[in-house]
């Protein structure tokens, strides 16, 4: 970070940082931490945002992302669809009421068991990239619909899927092909630009390779009926992404441009977009050292229980952070390696992160933009509990605070 925008940091809360999250409203809430500070609100704003920007596209949003219950009823009561990963997942989605048929489930490669269920509960659309998968496809949910998974450069993301996932462009037609002679219904294409995408250019190159397989299908007489745009919508955490309208325009203009016919149901899988920015990790200080010149905290959330992509990603991209200090903008401050509450060395979290020089034990840290894949990443490792979700925004807020403040 340069020294002008370490100093921004340190006197002001990002823009995106939501009000109802502010370190006022954060002070009132009596919960033992480590706890996820929720904003429904914001949730719903984001869904509201996405479904604007980029008209005619259904949003199916991807749970693993966050699956607590308050996230998924907030955007199943906005009439968003859902994308499942597992069985685990479909089965809360029919907890709170979603109808399965309106799920997609996208894992390429699924369990035999997960497959038959979900048939059975009436999911009919799954994701596949391979022969094996289609043969399992085949037998355990006979004539469902499927679409294919194309491998795109991701290379622009900072968690980039294409070496796990997705068929290449020339096997792509003959496995379509492939589905059809099984008896199942070759359905749709889907791509995933790889999770906090940085350029919008990776959509349209993308979006021209479906484009490409719905005219070489088009010749085999397959019509596709889906195009489904995956995840990878950026969120803002400390750098630059590039906005939602730049994304949606570089979009709208792909799909009109790129495409030989547009299938039926253009769709998305959204998940850190919408979700990141909803919450802060509230953390407490447990310990305060100096090891060889560097100082050290030790908060009650590490990497191991909420804070995963922060080992994934060691120094290649920054949480914003505040705490509870009152003096948090007015006195100098000092660079911290921030670590976990665990045993472990590698659940360190930051490295020379700048915070007040008189923070102490018992002071709270804020991890901001903290509603993606923290959650839905913790463990129990060395017995520490995972953080818990406080709704603290939105129409289902239930704060509990002595004394609620607004903020
Ligand atoms: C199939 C699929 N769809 C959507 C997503 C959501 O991605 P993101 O959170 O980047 O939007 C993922 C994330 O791994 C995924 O695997």
């Amino acid at each position: 970070m340069t020294a002008a925008l370490a100093d921004q940091a340190r006197l002001d809360l990002p823009a995106h940082w939501p009000a109802a999250l502010s370190p006022r409203a954060l002070a009132a809430v009596d919960a033992p931490t480590p706890f996820l500070a929720v904003d429904l609100t914001t949730v719903a704003d984001r869904y509201a945002a996405f479904t604007a920007a980029i008209p005619g596209v259904s949003t199916f949003y991807a749970m693993k992302c966050n699956s607590a219950e308050d996230v998924l009823g907030t955007l199943a009561a906005l009439g968003s669809s859902f994308e499942v990963a597992s069985i685990g997942e479909l089965r809360m989605l029919q907890e709170i009421g979603v109808d399965a048929s309106e799920v997609l489930y996208s894992n390429p490669i699924k369990p035999p068991a997960a497959i038959a269920e979900a048939r059975r509960a009436g999911l009919w659309r799954f994701g596949f990239d391979s022969e094996g998968e289609l043969h399992k496809l085949a037998q355990y949910a006979p004539g469902a619909a499927v679409y294919i998974r194309l491998r795109v450069d991701d290379s622009t993301s900072l968690f980039p899927l294409s070496r796990k996932f997705g068929a290449e462009a020339h096997e792509a037609r003959a496995l379509m092909l492939l589905a059809r002679e099984l008896g199942l219904r070759p359905y749709g294409v889907t791509f995933h630009v790889g999770s906090q995408c940085s350029t919008t250019s990776a959509w349209r190159q993308a979006v021209a390779a479906a484009g490409r397989l719905l005219a070489a299908l088009h010749e085999d007489g397959v019509h596709l009926e889906m195009l489904d745009l995956g995840g990878g919508f950026p969120a803002r955490y400390v750098e630059r992404v590039p906005s939602l309208a730049q994304i949606a325009d570089t979009l709208n203009a792909a799909l009109d441009e790129l495409l030989p016919y547009r299938p039926a149901l253009l769709a998305a899988e959204p998940g850190r977009h919408l979700v990141a920015e909803s919450a802060v990790m509230v953390a407490s200080v447990l310990g305060r050292e100096v090891r060889a010149g560097e100082n050290w905290l030790y908060l009650d959330v590490g990497a191991y229980n909420g804070m995963m992509e922060t080992q994934q990603t060691v120094q290649q991209w920054r949480f914003p952070l505040w705490t509870s200090r009152t003096d948090h903008a007015l006195v100098p401050h000092l660079p911290f390696t921030v670590t976990g509450p665990s045993c472990d060395s590698s659940d360190t979290m930051f490295y020379g992160v700048n915070l007040p020089s008189t923070i102490e034990v018992g002071d709270r840290l804020y991890i901001g933009s903290a509603g993606a894949y923290t959650l839905s990443y913790a463990s129990h490792f060395n017995g520490f509990p995972p953080p818990e979700p406080v709704v603290v925004g939105g129409p289902h807020a239930h704060v509990p605070a002595a004394r609620q403040v607004t903020p």
